[in-house]
């Protein structure tokens, strides 16, 4: 088990920390509480007790992750990385941000971010609140400052009633942004697929044959489950696969957060719902479909010193491949999504 990146004294850290930190329950202090779909565990969500869910918060949260105003040039927006047509994740390999810049890494789906321990694939931030002031200041993502983005949102004068509704007055401060923006984030959720049907909602006729076969795989002899585990289909932590590691100098993941040896190209297990949306896959989107990325498990991943061991050959068969592409499918949530219109200045 060495090669799993994370130790259990710093996994105790983190839930004692968070123990301290969160209210357990998603039902916040204004009586609002976020409408959990079939599958998904209320209690699990991560919020920080000094950032309540509020219906406010939330619907200012969700104008600023729309608004381009938050980047130096005005043409960027969260919603330019993350989507929600496609999954809240983008349809190209690396991000594309200001002036055409691209990044290194694929972005991984806002979607039941809200439930993570760690957040960005290396979980260099610990809260949703930390992780949007990232993306802002990024000079290849949003290309501004902090204190740029806060002044540009502030000349906005229809943004104050916003503010003084969610926060008590009318003034604007990153830290409101990005506890604004991390809630609207916690509302992000996907759940009642045809899997939570047929799991949680004991509806034996939601999965066909084949996803239903799927799904035996993905718990048995495809070990999917070793890792996509829970209702979120994460175990939230880091494993090494291999992708990218023959590269002349790899993405070393989660190594560049910890310097742990074992850590060398480790990266956050990814949740798989709407995963049919969220394509392409892994963190360089290096794998353009889902048979591409049950190819690369089948072939036991890519070799390398620090190859998580529960990652192996799986001799599955043409049949079992395409069963496991199915079951996969079976993982979109029923949402919809509406993007809200921009507010005038
Ligand atoms: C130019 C593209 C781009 C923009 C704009 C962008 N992101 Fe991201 N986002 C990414 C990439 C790429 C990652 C992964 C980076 C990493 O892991 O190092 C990421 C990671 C995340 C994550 C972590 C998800 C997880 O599972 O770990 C969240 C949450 C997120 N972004 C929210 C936001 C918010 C909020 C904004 C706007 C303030 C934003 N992003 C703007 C590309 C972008
Ligand atoms: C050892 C833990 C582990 C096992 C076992 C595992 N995964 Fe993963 N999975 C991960 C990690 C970690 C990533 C991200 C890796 C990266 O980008 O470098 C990932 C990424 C993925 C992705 C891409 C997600 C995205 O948003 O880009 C899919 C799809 C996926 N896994 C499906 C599967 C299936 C199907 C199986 C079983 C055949 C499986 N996984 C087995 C840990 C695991």
């Amino acid at each position: 088990m060495k090669n799993t990146s994370l130790s259990a004294v710093s996994i105790a850290a983190v839930f004692l920390a968070w123990a301290v930190a969160a209210a357990p329950s998603a039902l916040a202090a204004d009586g609002y509480a976020v409408q959990m779909p079939l599958g998904l565990q209320a209690g699990a969500l991560r919020t920080p007790a000094d950032n309540p869910i509020t219906k406010d918060k939330v619907e200012l949260g969700k104008l600023l992750f729309f608004d381009t105003r938050l980047s130096k040039d005005g043409t960027i927006n969260c919603a330019t990385c993350h989507a929600p047509e496609f999954g809240f994740a983008e349809p190209r390999k690396v991000s594309t941000g200001i002036g055409g810049a691209k990044g290194g890494r694929n972005a991984p789906t806002v979607i039941n971010s809200g439930f993570s321990f760690f957040q960005f694939w290396d979980g260099r931030a610990p809260r949703l609140e930390d992780q949007a002031k990232g993306p802002i200041a990024n000079p290849i993502e949003m290309g501004h400052t902090l204190e740029g983005a806060t002044k540009a949102v502030a000349s906005v004068n229809s943004y104050k009633p916003y503010f003084k509704a969610a926060f008590g007055d009318e003034a604007v401060t990153m830290d409101r942004i990005a506890q604004a923006i991390a809630s609207f984030e916690r509302t992000v959720v996907s759940g009642n697929s045809a899997w939570d049907r047929y799991t949680a909602g004991h509806d034996k006729a939601a999965l066909g044959d084949a996803a239903k076969r799927g799904l035996g795989l993905f718990e048995g002899k495809a070990k999917c489950s070793l890792c996509h585990v829970g209702f979120n289909l994460s175990d939230g932590i880091f494993h090494n696969l291999g992708v990218g590691m023959g590269a002349a100098e790899p993405d070393l993941g989660r190594f560049k957060v910890t310097g742990q040896e074992a850590d060398k190209g480790a990266f956050k297990t990814p949740t798989l719902r709407d995963i049919s949306k969220t394509g392409p896959y892994m963190h360089d989107g290096s794998q353009a479909t889902l048979e591409e990325v049950v190819d690369f498990y089948n072939r036991g991943g890519e070799p390398n010193p620090t190859l998580d061991l529960k990652v192996v050959k799986l001799g599955l068969s043409t049949g079992e491949k395409a069963d496991l592409v199915a079951f996969l499918k079976s993982l979109d949530g029923d949402w919809k999504f509406s993007r809200p219109v921009p507010l005038p200045k």
